[in-house]
Formats: structure tokens, C-alpha cells, sequence
């Protein structure tokens, strides 16, 4: 077989690897306590569910515009404009088959081949797979750990920034870590932004996934909003990961372009879910509200039993569905070096999965503390508990 030679810089998202090592093992008999990949094991909002129903039935089954159905542009924007404190309208909207396509979009829209483009590292493998597949060169920047928050590591950004440099990916909130940018960290990067006359992809697929209080956005930062891209998702908040459905917010002449990608791709993303979506958007809250109570709830029990373990320490995140403990002393104590050696010795003796550190972009040079995740998104409280003590029990022998 001859593969083209770009596949080659094709990377990939090895949490999907890990759950299928975890549903081997399962499928061989064993208990298996799933904390390896941010899906969603809570049902869709009824609202979400008779609309896309009532869709069907009224033949929303052809094609519908590249750029998405247009009630549901303007719903998107009308959702974001309040959320953000930023003015967007239907035009700033371009709906996605999800989140992910917003990332390779983006960045085919606005990174040329050889550009260096700044990306979170630990970080979102997508987009380190999108740069280098694309052709340019991905540039990691990372992060500090704080006793209540991981923070943006700036001398890593400012080392990093060269004449080449001409995009920077941001999540906020962030997957692996469940970091949050403070304003002053929003504040220092709309300058960097400014003086390097840099574009912006906010990856906000967590935005709304937050416990209290109120998300804010890199866009309400003045300028950044003509600068940036955000991707938005359907997936996270409506519990919707597999029906497919996302946006992309930003300039009208990017978002024009991606609807330009959109008919080589997909010509549209499917017609029926986003009348589903918009039910959602318009519809009743409390369904929603629910989802984000129920997984509250398994974020404590998840922090409440990691913190237990002897040799680990996780800071408790306000949002997204990840805890992202700090298990240097454990890895010693069990005088294991090498991430997947430990993971599965884990997963082997107690049936606890979950992904690690090398699986949210490549490992960086003299990395001083070894990190893990856990998604809690997947898992009820009460197996949540009894996979943590089988851990505790392994972790402190
Ligand atoms: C940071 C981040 N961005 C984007 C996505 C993609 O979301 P979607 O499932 O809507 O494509 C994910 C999914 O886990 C994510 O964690």
C-alpha cells in the first residue's frame, strides 16, 4: 500500500487507544472503573431529543445550508454574545460537525505552511496533530502548578514567540488540567496577541461546563474578539458527544472561509440535530442544570478519594470534567518511571483506567512532576468510590 507522505504528520488522540486497551481488558472478564475518556455517560436533554425527533418527522432529512441552518447561527451567537459580553450575530456563526473540526479548520484557514503557531502542552493532542499535519511548526507553552489552579507558564510563551509566530491556540478552560485563566493571564496574552500581531483560536469546548460562578472569555479582552476564533460544542454541556454538533464563532471573514471548507468537507453538518440543538438552546434549562449537578457530584467523590491516596494531590478544578493529580511521589514509591508501565500496572491490578501526561501532547524536556487524569464524566459516584479505594489500597502497598 503506498499512504501519502503528509500522513505521516498525521498525529491522533491516544485516549481513544487507552479505552480500548480498557474495554479489552473488560471484555476478558474484569471490572474496569472507566476514568480514560471525557465522554458522557448521561442521557441528552428531552429538549434536545424531541426537537431533533420533530425534525425528522418534518423531513429535515436533505441538505441544509454549508454554514448551518440559519435560526440555529443566530441562536449560537445570540447563546455566545451574552455568555462572552461580546457582540456576535448569525454572519459570525459557522456550525461544525462538533468541536474537534473547528481546530484543522482554523488552522488551515489561517496558518501558512512554516508558521509557528503556540499550543498548551499538556494540551489537547489535536492540535499539535493539526499544526504538523498542516505543515507548520507546533511550538508548545506550559504550565505552573499553583496550590489552587495550574497557571499559563509565560516565560514558556515568551521564549517561544519568534518573527515566525503567527498563531496561538488557547483552551481555557483547559482539558487535561482543568486550568482556568485569570484575567491578568487573559490581560498578558491580548498584549503578547497585539505586539506579534497574532490570530487566536480560543478553544472554549468546556466553557460552560463550570460548577459556580461565571466563566469569562479571552474575547471580552478589547481587540481580541476581531482576532479570535472560538470553538464552541454542543457535546459538553448538552451531554451530546456522539450526535456531532459544534460551531465556530469568530471574524465574519474567517467564519466565511470555514463555510468554504465546510462544502469540501461535509457540505453541511446534519440538518435534523441542529433543529435538536437549537430546541436545546431555546428549550429549558433544568435538564442541563442537571447534568452539571451530577457531575459536581462525582468531582468531589473524585477528588475526595485521589486525595486520599498517599503520594497523590489534585487541586479541585471549578470546571470542565477532568482532575489532573500530581502522582510524582506514587510513581516513585511504586519505582516506576515510564507513564504507561504505570497506568497499566493500575489498571491491571485494580481496574481503575485513566489516561496520563503523554497522552495530551508530546512530553517536554526535564519535565520536574509526573501528572495523571481522570475524567469523572464517565462514571457514577458510587463506582467512583470503590474504584479509589481499590487504588488507595494499590497505590500505598
Ligand atoms: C479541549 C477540547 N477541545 C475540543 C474537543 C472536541 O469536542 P467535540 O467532541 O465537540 O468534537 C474536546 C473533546 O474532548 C476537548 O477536550
Amino acid at each position: 500500500m503506498r499512504i501519502a507522505d503528509r500522513i505521516a504528520n498525521l498525529g491522533t488522540e491516544t485516549a481513544f487507544e487507552v479505552s480500548a486497551e480498557a474495554g479489552a481488558f473488560a471484555s476478558e472478564g474484569n471490572r474496569v472503573f472507566p476514568f480514560h475518556l471525557g465522554d458522557i455517560n448521561l442521557p441528552t436533554p428531552s429538549t434536545v431529543v424531541d426537537g431533533a425527533q420533530k425534525a425528522i418527522a418534518d423531513g429535515k432529512t436533505g441538505y441544509c445550508p454549508n454554514a448551518g441552518i440559519p435560526q440555529l447561527r443566530e441562536a449560537v451567537a445570540r447563546d455566545v454574545a451574552l455568555s462572552h459580553r461580546t457582540d456576535y450575530a448569525a454572519e459570525n456563526v459557522v456550525i461544525q460537525p462538533g468541536g474537534k473540526p473547528t481546530i484543522g479548520k482554523f488552522i488551515l484557514t489561517m496558518m501558512n505552511p512554516g508558521d509557528e503557531v503556540l499550543y498548551p502542552n499538556p494540551g489537547y493532542p489535536i492540535y499539535e496533530s493539526q499544526i504538523e499535519f498542516n505543515g507548520g511548526v507546533a511550538v508548545p507553552y506550559g504550565y505552573v502548578e499553583g496550590a489552587e489552579n495550574f497557571a499559563i507558564d509565560f516565560d514558556s510563551i515568551e521564549e517561544g514567540i519568534t518573527d515566525r509566530t503567527s498563531l496561538l491556540i488557547l483552551n481555557d478552560l483547559q482539558n487535561p488540567m482543568g486550568a482556568e485563566c485569570s484575567t491578568e493571564e487573559h490581560e498578558r496574552l491580548a498584549e503578547l496577541v497585539l505586539e506579534h500581531d497574532l490570530y487566536v483560536l480560543a478553544d472554549e469546548a468546556y466553557f460552560d461546563m463550570r460548577y459556580s460562578g461565571r466563566s469569562t472569555s479571552f474575547v471580552e479582552q478589547p481587540g481580541m474578539a476581531e482576532r479570535t476564533v472560538l470553538l464552541y460544542t454542543f457535546s459538553k454541556k448538552f451531554a451530546m458527544t456522539g450526535w456531532r454538533l459544534g460551531a465556530s464563532v469568530g471574524p465574519k471573514e474567517i467564519v466565511d472561509v470555514i463555510a468554504k471548507i465546510n462544502v469540501n468537507d461535509e457540505s453541511c453538518s446534519n440538518h435534523f440535530i441542529q433543529y435538536g440543538a437549537l430546541a436545546g438552546l431555546q428549550g429549558d434549562q433544568r435538564e442541563v442544570q442537571a447534568i452539571l449537578d451530577t457531575l459536581e457530584a462525582r468531582r468531589d467523590a473524585t477528588a475526595a478519594g485521589l486525595n486520599a491516596i498517599e503520594g497523590i494531590n489534585t487541586f479541585v478544578p471549578n470546571a470542565t470534567f477532568y482532575l489532573f493529580p500530581n502522582v510524582t511521589e506514587l510513581m516513585e514509591h511504586k519505582g516506576m518511571d515510564d507513564y504507561e508501565d504505570f497506568r497499566r500496572a493500575a489498571l491491571h491490578a485494580t481496574g481503575v483506567s485513566f489516561t496520563s501526561r503523554v497522552h495530551f501532547g508530546r512530553e517536554l524536556e526535564d519535565e520536574p512532576n509526573r501528572y495523571i487524569r481522570l475524567a469523572y464524566s464517565g462514571i457514577g459516584v458510587s463506582d467512583i468510590e470503590e474504584g479509589l479505594a481499590l487504588l488507595k489500597t494499590w497505590a500505598e502497598n
